[in-house]
């Protein structure tokens, strides 16, 4: 992804405030009054505003975990894997494999496509859902290739193989508590996005390659309706990361993420949740209660912002300082970050299906 229009040296954080693009959002004492209201779903206006989970509902499912599975999932994606290289097809054949196992129903959105150095190139989305008959879905993505560096070994924990696992991990863990969705009408897609990164350098035809060519796609066959929200993960994993609301229509849905993050916090229910502190920012926690309304950040979202789907974008800001450096690698995964945003995560997931109406 890109810092788009600012020159790499400045600090988004200082030019936002300059710009006085971050507003402070209003942070009620009570836990209800934040989740009222009617939300903006998809392009009808629909109102979806499931409760709150019950504290029996939180604890149990607070409980679920396998942090083995997910330092595993890391493990496998975390190869070079640039596009169209044989580590690629290891990556996805593991992705593709892994959800199977566990009764996803999963297809991949296949094109070709031409980038500067390398030249036509063979692109493979990965989309898996419960019910593939469902009407909306509740869309959560990464993107599993990485970065193509002439002479360097370039990695990409954090871009993207953290975010990636994390969705393996959910869908290994929830396993049990997601049977319902497999005929539920609204029900959960996982996307691994293909050739996210630039060849040669970030431009219109040159990144987002699979991003570009599925909205592209489910926009002829009408298919962009069914989602009901596209939750973008990216650059996760390092310690310290802070999340800010990008969209207005999507804020709703992001204060839930606050909420359930100061839910667990609360309840002690987070690992060395402590800070370095030392960004200009609220230290103890990860999601902000600020908005930042900017276009700054371009990444797999845009093709589809563009085409108004609802977006939540859980990108650090500012981004990890390894980014797009041979030093992310394992080295940078701090596991206890890693592990309390998957819980947070999951607990979103289960929060935004599992209504019971
Ligand atoms: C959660 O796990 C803890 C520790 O294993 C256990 O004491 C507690 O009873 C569990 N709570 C629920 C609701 O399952
Ligand atoms: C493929 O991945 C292996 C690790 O499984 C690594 O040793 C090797 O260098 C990678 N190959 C390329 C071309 O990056
Ligand atoms: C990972 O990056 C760190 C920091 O730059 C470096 O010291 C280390 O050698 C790298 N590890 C691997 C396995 O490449
Ligand atoms: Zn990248």
């Amino acid at each position: 992804m890109l810092l788009n229009k600012l020159p790499q040296h400045i600090n988004i954080w200082n030019v936002c405030m300059q710009a006085a693009l971050i507003a402070t959002l209003t942070i009620t004492g009570s836990k209800s009054q934040t989740a009222t209201g009617d939300y903006l779903v998809g392009r009808k206006q629909t109102s979806y505003n499931p409760s709150e989970l019950s504290e029996s509902q939180f604890l149990e499912y607070s409980n679920l975990s396998d942090k083995q599975h997910l330092r595993e999932a890391i493990r496998n994606i975390l190869i070079p894997r640039v596009v169209g290289t044989g580590n690629h097809s290891i990556v996805r054949q593991y992705i593709v494999q892994s959800l199977r196992d566990l009764d996803w129903k999963v297809e991949l959105n296949s094109f070709h496509d031409t980038a500067p150095i390398v030249g036509a190139l063979h692109f493979h989305n990965i989309i898996a859902t419960l019910n593939p008959k469902a009407e909306s879905y509740l869309v959560l993505a990464c993107h599993y290739d990485s970065k193509y560096m002439p002479d360097v070994e370039f990695l990409g924990a954090t871009d993207s193989a953290v975010p990636c696992a994390m969705l393996l991990n959910l869908a290994h863990v929830l396993e049990k508590h997601l049977g319902s969705l497999k005929t539920a009408k609204r029900s959960l897609m996982l996307l691994f996005f293909d050739g996210e990164e630039a060849f040669d350098e970030w431009g219109p035809k040159d990144s987002i390659y699979g991003a570009r060519h599925l909205a592209q796609r489910w926009e002829k066959e009408g298919k962009l309706d069914s989602i009901d929200m596209l939750v973008l993960l990216d650059l996760l994993g390092a310690p310290d990361p802070a999340f800010y609301s990008f969209f207005a229509n999507t804020e709703s849905w992001y204060m839930r993420l606050l909420a359930l993050e100061s839910r667990l916090s609360q309840r002690g229910l987070l690992e060395q949740y402590t800070s370095s502190g030392v960004a200009p920012r609220d230290p103890t926690r990860y999601f902000q209660a600020q908005a930042m309304r900017s276009s700054y950040i371009e990444d797999d979202h845009i093709p589809f912002l563009k085409r108004n789907v609802p977006i939540l974008h859980l990108i650090p800001v500012p981004f990890p300082t390894v980014w797009h450096t041979p030093d992310d690698n394992e080295s940078v995964i701090d596991y206890s970050t890693t592990d309390n945003l998957a819980l947070i995560i999951r607990l979103f997931t289960l929060e935004y299906l599992l209504e019971k109406s």
